[in-house]
């Protein structure tokens, strides 16, 4: 199957893993919809679009204001007159000891990566019970999964996602939706630029993890595969699985390998 003519939304497209999927997709000939803050980096990653498929717009959209998630979801609806995809990405990191972190920091780390998709989600539902149909994609976190240091409001926003986006799998609201949900390990992206620190800063330094992280474009292509085959879970990562294996099956391990983490 391929996403051509499927209408997609995809937010956090103005950079990363988001803009990585948008040119995937848009090389199928998908309607690509970007969404994210920046209307500059926007409007580059919609020109590079533009040169593989007729079809790519531009909703602007903070995640964290439910307004701005209302009219966008209603903007992005009104382009074509349906979402066949909806793809939550758009997410920020954490750089922080929990001791060091303050409650605002905590808040606005769970604003963006928890209740921002929660709400687009929600804003969305309707007309994909409308369509009978249609898939929405989530871009969790192994941190999803298990407790890391330095991570602690991130952790705490990708397990509520996890559970949010699970829960809509049990239920099965719409027959044909299909709910997949992606937890990527490291990718290379500038994602630990924006991270946000103990006191609501910005970090503004590429981690060296990060840099020798997974290449973003095989990121890209790992999560449409799993699209396509529209699976209900996958991970996406090097060593870093061997954490989930410790954690369930020699807890001892995983504890003493993840305190040396940053
Ligand atoms: N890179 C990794 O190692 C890794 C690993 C696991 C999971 N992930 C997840 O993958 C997703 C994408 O991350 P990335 O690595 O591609 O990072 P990235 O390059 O920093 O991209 C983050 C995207 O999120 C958008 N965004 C941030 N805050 C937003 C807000 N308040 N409203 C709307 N959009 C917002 C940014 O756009 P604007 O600034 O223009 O709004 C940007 O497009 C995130 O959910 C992240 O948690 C990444």
């Amino acid at each position: 199957m391929t996403y051509q003519d499927k209408v997609i939304l995809i937010t956090g497209a103005s950079s990363g893993i988001g803009k990585e999927l948008a040119l995937l997709l848009a090389s199928e000939k998908a309607r690509i919809i970007l969404a994210a803050r920046n209307e500059a980096k926007l409007l580059e990653v919609q020109a590079q679009c533009l040169s593989l498929t007729p079809h790519c717009h531009i909703v602007l959209m903070d995640v964290t204001d439910e307004k701005q998630v209302q009219e966008g979801a209603a903007k992005a609806i009104a382009i074509h007159g349906r979402i066949d995809v909806l793809i939550n990405n758009a997410g920020v990191t954490q750089r922080s000891k929990l001791i060091d972190t303050s409650p605002t920091a905590i808040r606005k780390l769970m604003e963006v990566n928890f209740f921002g998709p929660m709400m687009l989600t929600t804003a969305l539902l309707p007309q994909f019970k409308a369509l009978g149909q249609g898939q929405i994609v989530v871009i969790s976190s192994l941190a999803g999964l298990f407790g890391y240091p330095w991570r602690s409001g991130y952790n705490a926003a990708k397990h509520a996602l996890q559970g949010y986006f699970e829960t809509l799998q049990t239920e099965q609201p719409i027959p044909g939706l299909a709910t997949t949900i992606i937890s990527p390990g490291r990718i290379h992206t500038d994602i630990t630029y924006s991270a946000i620190t103990g006191n609501g800063d910005t970090y503004g330094v590429m981690d060296p993890g990060q840099a020798h992280g997974i290449p973003v474009d095989a990121c890209a292509r790992k999560i449409v595969s799993t699209m396509r085959k529209k699976k209900k879970m996958v991970i996406i990562a090097r060593f870093e699985r061997v954490l989930l294996w410790t954690k369930r099956y020699f807890p001892p391990l995983f504890y003493f390998i993840a305190r040396k983490g940053n």
